[in-house]
């Protein structure tokens, strides 16, 4: 399918895997508005889109407050002139033991991975019902799979995500909107590299861009398809 024209909101836009994802939706000429809360990634990441001839904008604000969430999205819908792609992508990874990790820290992860990815969906839901067409893709984890060690807050907050997605999914289809739920195994990028997940060696590892391919070929197949849910792995890291 092309996708040329469409208008997409890529949550977490500014670096990472969010930050990949916008670039590679501009270059099938999508238009993008990227979110997060660092205003000068956003910035320079928004000239990157424009440069690709796309029109491109920006909304900084914290996924974890609804308020904020409900405002962003509804200036970047004005701007980019309604909206047709949901790139739920913006998260947290924070990773230590139940007993030492504050239980303020696992709170906030539970907001931002969690309540984030509900409140944004929320708030796009009305304008992909205005178009009676849409693709919400919400990223989970494979830590969201199954638990481990160190990992309570994040592998919780990201089984949460898979759940509500596929909740979603089964409650939206029936208005054309496609719920996808991605869980991605290890990805090199700030969020991996600096937990110590992984060295992040090109040679072996996946990078943002395999993650940004995956999610542009699953949005371009006909509308009669939906992945419900997928995983991506390295092949041998
Ligand atoms: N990398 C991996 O190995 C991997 C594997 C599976 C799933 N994932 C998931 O993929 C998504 C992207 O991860 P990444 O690896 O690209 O991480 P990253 O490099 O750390 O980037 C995280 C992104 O989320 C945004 N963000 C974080 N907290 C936010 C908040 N409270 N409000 C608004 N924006 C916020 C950041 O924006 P600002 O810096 O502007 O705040 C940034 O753009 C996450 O949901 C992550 O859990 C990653």
């Amino acid at each position: 399918m092309n996708i040329k024209g469409k208008n997409a909101i890529v949550t977490g836009g500014g670096r990472g895997l969010g930050k990949a994802v916008a670039l590679i939706l501009a270059k099938e000429g999508v238009n993008v508005g990227i979110t997060g809360r660092n205003v000068e990634n956003l910035k320079s990441t928004v000239e990157e889109l424009k440069s690709l001839g796309v029109n491109a904008a920006y909304a900084a604000f914290d996924v974890a407050i609804e308020a904020e969430v409900q405002k962003g999205i509804a200036d970047l819908a004005k701007e980019l002139d309604g909206v047709d792609i949901l790139i739920n992508n913006a998260g947290i990874g924070n990773f230590g033991s139940i007993e030492e990790m504050p239980s303020k820290t696992w709170e906030e992860i539970m907001q931002i991975n969690l309540f984030g990815v509900y409140y944004a969906a929320k708030a796009v839901y009305p304008f992909l019902k205005e178009k009676g067409a849409g693709d919400i893709v919400n990223v989970a984890s494979t830590a969201g799979l199954k638990g481990g060690p160190n990992m309570s807050a994040y592998a919780a907050s990201k089984a949460a995500v898979v759940s509500l997605s596929q909740s979603m999914m089964a409650e939206w289809r029936k208005e054309n909107i496609r719920v996808i739920t991605l869980t991605p195994s290890t990805i090199a990028s700030d969020m991996s590299i600096d937990g110590g997940l992984t060295d992040g060696n090109p040679e072996t590892v996946l990078q943002p861009e395999d993650f940004a391919e995956w999610v542009r070929d699953i949005l371009k197949m006909n509308r009669r398809a939906l992945i419900a849910n997928a995983s991506i792995f390295s092949t041998n890291p």
